[in-house]
């Protein structure tokens, strides 16, 4: 019997931008009405292939521990995972942004200690780092553009695709930080247990990357 393969993928932007490349992939989830689904587990066309539609900061965590086989999740969300268990084979080129550094435009930055409202906390604190600066990181969990109008922060570290954002805020890009789109994650244990089922579908994935 064929094991089972399960793939947890970000709901939102980044589940929307993966079903054409899971749909070329041969994986279409069975489920009439996707926008409204309430449903967590979703059974495809392929009967030994399951998705788990979970918070884009939760894919690693489920991946790493087994929970699921693959997952499809963004740079951003990877780099500030530092986990050990997991394989990142394949860059699927959707959710495509930049993470970056942003502010007031006009606004002379502290030569001190830079306040940072941010909710990569940890990946922040590696960009200031390795710049040598001192930077006071306060974690956010959204709106981060409203720390510096607030004085919250001196500058805010986030997401920008079409930069709208930060220009309805009076805000904008300073430092780029990285470019940032969706990748293909492997547990590293089905990795080797699951390898010709793992491997088939990476190189489905692939064809449809490269395909679009
Ligand atoms: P949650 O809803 O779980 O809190 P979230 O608000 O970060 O997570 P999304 O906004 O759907 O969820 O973002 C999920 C992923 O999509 C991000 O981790 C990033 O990789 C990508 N992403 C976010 N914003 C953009 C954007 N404006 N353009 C392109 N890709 C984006
Ligand atoms: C993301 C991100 C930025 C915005 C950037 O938010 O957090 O706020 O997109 O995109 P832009 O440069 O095109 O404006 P999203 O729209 O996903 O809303 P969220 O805050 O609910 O995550």
């Amino acid at each position: 019997m064929t094991p089972t393969l399960t793939i947890a993928v970000s709901k939102g932007r980044i589940f929307k931008d993966a079903l054409p490349l899971l749909a070329a992939a041969g994986v279409v989830p069975q489920e009439d009405d996707l926008e409204s689904s309430r449903k967590l587990i979703l059974d495809t066309t392929l009967p030994h292939v399951k998705l788990v539609i979970i918070r884009a900061a939760d894919v690693p965590t489920f991946v790493e521990n087994g929970a699921a086989d693959l997952g499809i999740a963004g740079k951003d969300v990877l780099m500030e995972f530092d986990g050990e268990g997991l394989y990142e084979p394949l860059d699927l080129r959707i959710a495509r942004c930049r993470l970056m550094v942003a502010g007031y435009p006009d606004r002379p930055l502290p030569a001190q200690r830079l306040r940072v409202a941010t909710k990569y906390v940890k990946t922040a604190r590696r960009y200031f780092a390795a710049q040598g600066k001192q930077a006071e990181i306060i974690k956010l969990y959204g709106s981060m553009e409203l720390a510096p109008i607030v004085g919250l922060a001196d500058v805010i570290v986030d997401l920008v695709d079409t930069g709208n954002t930060l220009r309805a805020n009076g805000l904008a890009p300073l430092e780029n930080i990285a470019e940032i789109s969706s990748r293909l994650i492997v547990n590293k244990a089905a990795m080797k247990i699951k390898h010709q089922l793992v491997k088939n579908f990476v190189e489905r994935m692939a064809a449809a990357v490269a395909n679009e």
